[in-house]
């Protein structure tokens, strides 16, 4: 069977990257989050006061930003590090989703993210999540998979994973926050999110995770 790259986009908390989290240990590939890239490098932004309007300032930070994912056995999960700090759970703040579509939609930085997704997907064998994954850095992908959910559906689920973290949000925060992004996302000049023409659309509102993984996993095998 030959490997492949499976690219999952979708709006904010609809599932992606727990989907492709299963469906990439499944089959034994990488899973790459490109979504804690970008929360990654807003972080950055945010602790060392970068002009986000002054694009020398915004290059500069960039070259000093060693973005990685490590595998952690206990959580059986990857984590991501900046500069060789695992930043996994403050990433996933509510400071930082409040802020990481505005970082996201500079060209600088979505230069430098797309040029690192690409070397990372090169080798092939992985499933990599996001907003821009099958329309713009693996256009080529030999599987691309669109997700939505309902927003009352999304909300409650980000609310649950953030409740883990020890996180209380109030329902209407969290919706307010995920309306934001995919405005923003959607309208953004560089690399928006769109549904690619050849991308199988996925409502998962009503699914539970094993049957989206399911889902992703019949349409993988398929173009293996
Ligand atoms: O996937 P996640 O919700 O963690 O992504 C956080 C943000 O990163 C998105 O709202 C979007 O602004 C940005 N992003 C992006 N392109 C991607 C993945 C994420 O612009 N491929």
């Amino acid at each position: 069977m030959r490997k492949i790259v499976i690219a999952i986009d979708g709006y904010s908390a609809c599932g992606k990257s727990s989907t492709a989290k299963e469906v990439a240990s499944q089959l034994g590939y990488s899973y790459i989050d490109s979504g804690a890239m970008y929360r990654a490098v807003t972080l950055y932004f945010h602790e060392n006061y970068v002009t986000v309007d002054n694009p020398k300032d915004v290059s500069n930070a960039l070259d000093k930003i060693n973005i990685s994912f490590v595998f952690n056995e206990r959580k059986a999960s990857s984590e991501t590090y900046l500069n060789g700090l695992n930043v996994e759970e403050e990433i996933r703040k509510m400071y930082i989703s409040n802020q990481v579509s505005k970082i996201s939609a500079i060209s600088e930085v979505r230069k430098s993210m797309v040029s690192q997704q690409r070397k990372l997907g090169k080798k092939k064998g992985v499933v990599m999540d996001g907003r821009d994954i099958g329309s713009n850095v693996f256009p080529d992908a030999e599987l691309k998979v669109f997700m939505n959910a309902g927003l009352e559906i999304r909300a409650e689920r980000r609310q649950k994973e953030l409740l883990e973290k020890d996180q209380l949000v109030p329902i209407p925060e969290i919706e307010e926050n995920l309306l934001a992004r995919d405005k923003m996302d959607s309208e953004r000049k560089e690399n928006p999110l769109v549904i690619p023409d050849d991308a199988y659309i996925l409502d998962t509102s009503e699914l539970t995770l094993p049957e989206q993984v399911e889902y992703v996993l019949q349409l993988a095998t398929e173009k293996m």
